[in-house]
């Protein structure tokens, strides 16, 4: 399975599902990274994992059609079959979404349907919820509201402070990606052979 990542900042997700690739975890093959922002972290990580990267902003096009065209012709010229969300801070559009129906997913720091949106961390901890967690799903053409694969819930503990809260969802994340890719991956392998 040829698998691209779109991130656009610190990128540990990223970092932990090419290491489950090197570890042997994930039958699949990072093609790419895309990042829509030249100064993100994630575009030193992916230099130092040996990952190719195509960096790109919505800025240098004229609307979001011909800038997620531009992608578009990426990804069809790698034969990618996936692509990953791992922190990519935009609303993917129809031109993306039409040819890669359902073969899109994202990563969301909280329970969804609550706390959608940026801030799913902050949110969760100032409403004060007992857990709250993360959920993986496909992509929509909504905010964080595509049909969920897999979620995992984490306690909020009284001692919690939204850096604890949001350490303790990072360590779930960077698990849980890895596994739920590659079911998704052993799946749809099971479908073609079997
Ligand atoms: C993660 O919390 C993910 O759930 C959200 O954005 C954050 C990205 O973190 N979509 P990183 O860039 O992978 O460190």
């Amino acid at each position: 399975m040829k698998i691209a990542i779109f991130a656009s900042g610190n990128g540990s997700n990223f970092q932990a599902i090419v290491e489950a690739v090197k570890e042997g975890k994930l039958d699949s093959e990072i093609s790419f990274l895309f990042c829509d922002n030249p100064q993100a972290f994630v575009v030193e990580r992916a230099q130092q994992l040996d990952i190719p990267t195509i960096v790109f902003s919505p800025k240098d096009f004229c609307s979001k059609e011909v800038y997620e065209a531009e992608l578009l012709q990426r990804l069809t010229e790698k034969n990618i079959q996936l692509v990953v969300l791992a922190g990519y801070m935009r609303i993917i559009g129809s031109t993306l979404l039409e040819t890669f129906t359902n073969r899109i997913i994202n990563i969301h720091p909280s329970l969804l349907p609550q706390f959608p949106g940026c801030y799913g961390i902050k949110e969760a901890f100032e409403a004060g919820v007992k857990e709250t967690g993360v959920t993986i799903h496909y992509v929509d053409d909504g905010v964080d509201t595509g049909p969920i694969i897999k979620q995992e819930k984490v306690l909020v503990d009284q001692n919690d402070t939204l850096e604890t809260l949001a350490t303790k969802i990072h360590q779930i994340e960077h698990r849980l990606y890895p596994e739920v890719l590659a079911e998704i991956i052993n799946q749809n392998e099971g479908a073609v052979t079997g």
